[in-house]
């Protein structure tokens, strides 16, 4: 049953940690690799509906810059899937209606899969549907890391005065322009951020849920979009 949800104040940008493909697999006696690609299944099922439903942002941890420690099988298909599934949002691309972009160090990346990235992104550039954000070698640290970096370049010529503020550190991180995310969604049971948006969910409400993301389905988004519902969020004041 769906939960009571006034559409009218969905959060503006939900982010989700998509977490345990692998035990969702092992539950079968599957590959690992059998669990990524049913959570890559799970992902389009779930934004072709809130697409469809009205939302209007979401940002997925798809593979952070700590996953290159896996095996080198797995992470061979993790790149192998981003391939495949990438070239499937291109061909659906207008009939999706959905904008999507990427953040993350995508420089580490094959040149193919880049020329992938960037083709998806020109190609959905004028829909005005949701927009997904797919985060790819994405780690927080590193994506301060990389803003601390080309802030100190633009320091050298003098492309921006000191003292430095907030606004102006935000605008070299991977997510400039886009707005923080207002609710965290992390499934698994996992209760950490390993290392997902550390400078943007500052503010973030969290909600963690005992699902195994490729089990994920629409009702469990409504079911933490009810809760973030209920919550006060105060940002320091009374
Ligand atoms: C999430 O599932 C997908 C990626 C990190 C790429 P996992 O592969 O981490 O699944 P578990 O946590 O081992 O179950
Ligand atoms: C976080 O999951 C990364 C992604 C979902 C892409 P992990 O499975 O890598 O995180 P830990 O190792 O449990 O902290
Ligand atoms: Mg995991």
């Amino acid at each position: 049953m769906k939960p009571h949800v006034d559409m009218k104040n969905l959060p503006g940008h939900i982010a989700i940690i998509m977490d345990g493909n692998g035990r969702w697999a092992k539950k079968f006696m599957m590959k690992r690799a059998a669990g990524h690609r049913a959570g890559a299944t799970a992902l389009r099922r779930l934004t072709e509906r809130m697409n469809r439903d009205g939302f209007k942002m979401l940002t997925v941890y798809a593979f952070s810059t700590e996953n290159w420690k896996r095996e080198d099988e797995e992470v061979a298909y993790l790149m192998g899937l981003l391939h495949e599934y990438i070239q499937q949002y291109i061909n659906d691309a207008k009939k999706n209606n959905v904008k999507m972009t990427v953040i993350g160090d995508v420089s580490r990346l094959e040149p193919s899969l880049r020329v992938k990235i960037a083709n998806l992104k020109e190609i959905t550039a004028n829909n005005d549907g949701m927009l997904l954000c797919i985060a790819l070698n994405y780690g927080g640290r590193d994506e301060i890391v990389r803003a601390a970096d080309k802030i100190a370049r633009a320091a050298m010529t003098g492309e921006h005065s000191s003292p430095l503020q907030e606004a102006d550190f935000e605008a070299y991180l991977d997510t400039a322009g886009m707005p923080d995310p207002d609710l965290i969604i992390r499934t698994s049971g996992e209760m950490r951020l390993s290392n997902f948006l550390l400078w943007q969910a500052a503010y973030a409400e969290f909600f963690p849920i005992d699902v195994l993301w490729p089990d994920f389905k629409i009702d469990h988004l409504y079911e933490a979009v009810a809760q973030y519902q209920s919550r006060e969020r105060r940002f320091g004041g009374r």
